[in-house]
């Protein structure tokens, strides 16, 4: 590492970069250094300290850009150990036209999946639970929580809710809640997704392992029996530095209706 540290900063010190911040500089040094490889994951930086004199700048200002770089996920702080290079997220290229499971897609890669239990049982159902799933004020509804996890990597949180009518013990769903939901003939055959962006809050951030605030996306999946009956609500965070979600586009023939 300290040869690389000594091209980073000697470069940042030679530099008369824009007129930009200080900080913002030394940051970019860094992550110009952590993308091309001259650091890699699991390296140590140097202290504050040895910074501050190889870059010629204030203890402060090092701070300043350490800290943004925690907050985006490219460097991590351990207590009593330092400052580290993030280890690389390997990203999972995800098709939107498939209806699968994450233990499919998962074991298709080859990577080995778990999940640990969040929350499961039968609870009275909110407004959004009883309009979505069409459930009524004295049903109940079936709640599955968990951390779904891939190689040792937590990935995402899944929140999902069905109607305690199709899935009355939601605790024995084993590893799949698709593969439980075939073996009752519920398994979905159509959804609709939605996907937006969304900054991690503190306890989501905690359990992907990844630092507050840092982007995520938010999934919704409404998923349908082939009787057009909904069937599943899901709710999840998934990590935003772990996926791509890719959709192949077709231009529409002539006469074509274009359905959402
Ligand atoms: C995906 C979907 C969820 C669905 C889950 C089922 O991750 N986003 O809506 O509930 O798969 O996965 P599994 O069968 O592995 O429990």
């Amino acid at each position: 590492m300290s040869e690389a540290a000594d091209q980073i900063f000697a470069t940042l010190k030679q530099s008369s970069q824009s007129g930009a911040p200080l900080y913002l500089q030394l940051r970019k040094s860094i992550e110009d250094a952590v993308n091309r490889g001259l650091i890699g994951p699991g390296d140590a930086l140097p202290s504050e300290r040895d910074i501050a004199t190889k870059a010629d700048i204030s203890r402060v200002t090092v701070r300043k850009a350490v800290q943004d770089l925690v907050k985006g996920g490219i460097l991590i702080q351990r207590h009593g150990s330092g400052t580290f290079v993030a280890p690389r997220m390997e990203r999972v290229e995800q098709s939107l036209s498939r209806l699968t499971s994450f233990t499919e897609d998962m074991a298709r890669r080859g990577m080995a999946v778990r999940s640990a239990w969040l929350d499961r049982g039968l609870y009275a159902p909110s407004p959004d639970e009883m309009m979505v799933l069409g459930l009524s004020s004295n049903e109940l509804v079936a709640r599955v929580a968990r951390l779904r996890i891939a190689n040792d990597t937590p990935l995402a949180i899944e929140r999902a809710a069905l109607s305690a009518s199709v899935l009355p013990d939601p605790a024995g769903i084993g590893s799949s809640l698709y593969a439980a939901l075939e073996l009752t003939g519920h398994r979905p055959v159509r959804a609709v997704q939605r996907i937006s962006a969304a900054n991690l809050g503190d306890s989501d951030a905690r359990l992907l392992e990844v630092p507050p605030g840092i982007a995520g996306l938010h999934i919704e999946r409404i998923s349908y029996l082939a009787s057009g009956k909904v069937i599943e609500f899901t709710r999840s965070i998934y990590r935003g530095d772990a996926y791509d979600f890719v959709a192949e586009l077709r231009l529409s023939g002539p006469g074509e209706e274009v359905r959402p």
